[in-house]
């Protein structure tokens, strides 16, 4: 630790998100220099403290020769200790600048070693490989900041409608989502798996306190590179009791509106930072178009038809990406398209009374193009039906024996959803692929850092 000047007033310590508050008050703001730009005898330090950016002004005249020679020579994402004058100044962003007065630098990035990433553009390639620094710049954190809004929206949510937080293991021994994507870790010799999806032990959860949710990593082995495709993500599950599949839709809408109403609420200035069309974002409140799959099968026959859309698509088949990207595209609110055919859905979905050979099962697909930000169903009764399927799933009875039970201890009609917090922050912020969503993202080829 280097220090040039040493704080010598008891000047209150303040955050920059705060600093209109100030006004006219000398501060003390401990952060990071953002960016240096000087100016025959002036200097304009761009200072960062986690909260916000301000602009500092130094004349040569009015500070101390040793406090204007120490920021003269300041280095990119040198840490400091800054006190000075706050000021309103309509032309600044933010509206306030600071008339630096006493500078502590805390640590002084070396001359010869500067910040590797410089405030030019650069491929994201080196972005991803420098993410422990880059998450530092603003619009990575504003990206971050959304993402907490919205985690926090998430289970303001279901802690204000009566449901109880209940956490599902990570290391299960058996599949959620089907047997392709899962990761295996040795556990004491016998094989166990990273979770796909907490559901299954939510639906026990459910029977013992009828609405809960759970909110936790969920691990999936893609093997498919795509701008929606994490092998780490965090999902965020609700489960009813005596609930259908109508009363599960009812609650996804809800729960999207609330949370898009609540990021604009509350981060309206980072959605506007990071350049996000905001005006889309208000469209979005219950209720949400719902369409039954066999029309949407149609819609993109349609659109195959008016050349908008590639491959002619079969009914029975599961929605690719660029499938959902035209579906969801046709629509301002997200769209919920339910009974998909239960060959191409997970084992545990009821089929529909009517027409057995459809699942009770909804995806919400965002507008935008952005697609499936949301799974859920209403979950199988009958103990025969369900030991059936897992068969058929070439699943092993023996790890599925508790759920089994669910359905023979006083069963009841019961479904649940879950969002990927990655795919409703991409959608939110309006960016082109998950991977700037979550802090340090995981996927195909990529653990480091
Ligand atoms: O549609 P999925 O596979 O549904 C389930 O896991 C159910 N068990 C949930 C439930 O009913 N409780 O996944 C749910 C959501 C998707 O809609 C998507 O938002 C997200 O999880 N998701 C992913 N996000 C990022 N990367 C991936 N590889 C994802 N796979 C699913
Ligand atoms: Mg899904």
């Amino acid at each position: 630790m280097t220090t040039t000047t040493e704080t010598k007033t008891t000047a209150p310590v303040a955050t920059i998100a705060d600093i209109g508050k100030h006004a006219g008050e000398t501060v003390t703001i401990k952060g990071w220099l953002y960016n240096l730009r000087e100016s025959g005898k002036l200097l304009f330090p761009i200072f960062r403290d986690g909260t916000g950016f301000i602009q500092g002004v130094l004349h040569v005249k009015s500070v101390a020769p040793e406090v204007f020679e120490a920021v003269k020579h300041l280095t990119q994402e040198s840490s400091v200790i800054v006190t000075g004058q706050v000021r309103a100044e309509a032309r600044a962003k933010g509206g306030y600048e600071l008339d630096v007065k006493e500078v502590q630098v805390v640590e002084k990035v070396p001359e010869n070693d500067p910040y590797p990433i410089s405030l030019k553009e650069h491929g994201v390639e080196f972005l991803m490989d420098h993410r422990h620094l880059w998450v530092r710049s603003s619009r990575q954190a504003s990206i971050l900041r959304i993402r907490a809004a919205i985690i926090k929206a998430a289970r303001d949510f279901f802690d204000n409608n009566g449901f109880t937080l209940t956490d599902p293991p990570i290391l299960t021994p058996a599949a959620c989502e089907g047997t392709s994507t899962l990761f295996e870790v040795d556990y004491f010799d016998e094989p166990a798996f990273l979770t796909q999806s907490g559901q299954l032990y939510i639906e026990a959860t459910a029977m013992a306190l009828g609405k809960v949710y759970s909110f936790g990593p969920t691990f999936r082995a893609e093997k498919s590179k795509t701008r929606r495709h994490l092998t780490e993500f965090w999902m965020v599950e609700p489960e009813v009791a005596y609930a259908e599949l109508d009363d599960i839709m009812k609650l996804a809408e809800d729960f999207i509106s609330s949370i898009v109403q609540y990021v604009l609420q509350t981060r309206r200035a980072d959605l506007e930072a990071i350049g996000r069309d905001i005006t889309k974002l208000e469209k979005i409140s219950a209720p949400f178009p719902r369409l039954q799959y066999d029309d949407a099968v149609k819609m993109l026959q349609e659109g195959h038809a008016k050349g908008l859309v590639e491959h002619k698509f079969e009914w029975g088949g599961d929605f690719g990406s660029p499938d959902e990207t035209y579906i969801s595209s046709q629509f301002d609110k997200p769209v919920m398209i339910h009974r998909y055919p239960a060959q191409v859905k997970a084992f545990y979905m009821e089929p529909d009374p009517q027409r057995p050979e459809l699942a009770l099962c909804v995806d919400v697909l965002a507008p935008e193009g952005y697609g499936e930000i949301i799974g859920g169903s209403q979950r199988m009764g009958s103990y025969e039906l369900l030991r059936k399927r897992i068969h058929e799933h070439n699943l092993p009875e023996e790890a599925f024996k508790w759920y089994l039970d669910l359905r023979k201890f006083g069963g009841v009609p019961h479904g649940g959803f879950g969002m990927g917090i990655e795919r409703a922050v991409a959608w939110t912020c309006g960016l082109e692929h998950v991977r700037e969503t979550i802090p340090f993202a995981r996927m195909l080829h990529k653990i480091y850092p």
